[in-house]
């Protein structure tokens, strides 16, 4: 365990975005953690994780600790269910195999999401209609402050769409180091009615899918819309999907009719950020080396040297934009730091 200094960042997002940190240190143990954490409890902490949901647009004047603890087992099983521990830093896609290849069903459709274990509760990640809330039990975490382990249940967590306590009431205030999902060891509950995957099954001939099969659909589709971070420097979806009230929803369809959305309850509705950033005439467009996927107008991408201040400029004119049009506010999903 040892602390660089002038560390670069640019492996650690997957935006690629060159940003320095003051000091930089990578904990492979909950004790290494506790530990560099008391030792420098004067200091500026920031926690990274997988770097997967970050805009960095600047040099990061703090130690930067690397959560890289690996490590996941069954912790417990009874005749239709088992109860999965992973370390934070286990790669997230990586962890969803390992599920699959055992038969445990629950994650299959969040397959090929970038990012480590540690952060799916913070943001409650989610696709094609399953969260991490479906099956989340608990996490572990340690108060920066203290040093102290706390579990936190999932009625805790206070899950919401792409949102937790995590990113509200107990921000910067802990840092997870595993989680326990409980997954089914037969009648699966399959989940395929969300957007492509039936179609992508069918295709394959595909009609009770293996949890398998439903990965490898969700795979597919996955990566003939969203760019592979290796290849082009990328966050997933840049902004969350508006959620509106029906009642302010129904004057803006006035206006425009062919608006896409979806019943989320009674009385609000979601419309895809992705559609009104299209109809702005923002997908495919690039801006330097910053730019809007030509594929998903969702993810903004870096077409290599972009740094953080360019994609952030990119990101506020399409807010403004869909502001003025359609007097919506589309709200960023990516940490900006
Ligand atoms: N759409 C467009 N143009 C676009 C993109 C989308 O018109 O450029 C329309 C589509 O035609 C579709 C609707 O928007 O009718 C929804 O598109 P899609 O199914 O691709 O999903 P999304 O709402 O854009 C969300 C998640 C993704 C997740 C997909 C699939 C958020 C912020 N994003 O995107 O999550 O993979 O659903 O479940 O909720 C992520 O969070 O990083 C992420 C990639």
């Amino acid at each position: 365990m040892e602390i660089q200094h002038q560390y670069s960042l640019k492996n650690h997002n997957t935006f690629g975005i060159e940003a320095k940190a003051k000091q930089f240190i990578a904990v492979q143990s909950v004790e290494e953690l506790q530990l560099i954490l008391q030792q420098n409890r004067a200091q500026n902490i920031f926690i990274l994780g997988g770097g997967s949901n970050m805009l960095l647009t600047r040099d990061i004047d703090a130690l930067v600790i690397h959560i890289d603890l690996k490590g996941k087992k069954v912790i417990a099983e009874d005749e239709n269910f088992v109860w999965v521990e992973s370390q934070a830093g286990e790669n997230w896609h990586d962890f969803v195999l390992y599920t699959i290849e055992n038969n445990y069903g629950g994650l299959e459709n969040m397959s090929l999401i970038p990012g480590n274990v540690g952060t799916t509760p913070v943001q409650n990640i989610g696709a094609y209609g399953t969260e991490i809330k479906d099956t989340f039990v608990s996490c572990q975490a340690v108060a920066i402050k203290n040093q102290e382990l706390k579990t936190f249940t999932k009625e805790e967590c206070n899950f919401g769409y792409r949102e937790s306590i995590f990113k509200n009431e107990v921000k910067d205030h802990y840092i997870i180091t595993s989680v326990v999902y409980k997954l089914t060891k037969k009648e699966h509950k399959i989940n395929v009615s969300y957007g492509d995957i039936i179609n992508e099954l069918t295709k394959n001939n595909i009609s009770s899918p293996t949890l398998k099969e439903i990965s490898n659909a969700v795979i597919a589709i996955r990566k003939s819309k969203l760019p592979d971070p290796k290849e082009l420097g990328n966050s997933g979806s840049f902004f969350k999907n508006p959620i509106l009230k029906k009642t302010d929803f129904i004057k803006i369809q006035q206006q425009f009719p062919e608006m896409k959305f979806y019943d989320i309850s009674e009385t609000e509705v979601k419309v895809p950020a992705g559609w009104l950033i299209e109809q702005a005439g923002f997908k495919g467009k690039r801006f330097g080396d910053a730019g809007i996927h030509k594929n998903q107008a969702l993810v903004l991408v870096n077409y290599g040297n972009a740094t953080g201040q360019e994609i952030l400029e990119v990101s506020k004119n399409i807010q403004e934009t869909i502001y003025k049009k359609f007097g919506i506010y589309i709200e960023a999903e990516v940490n900006v730091i």
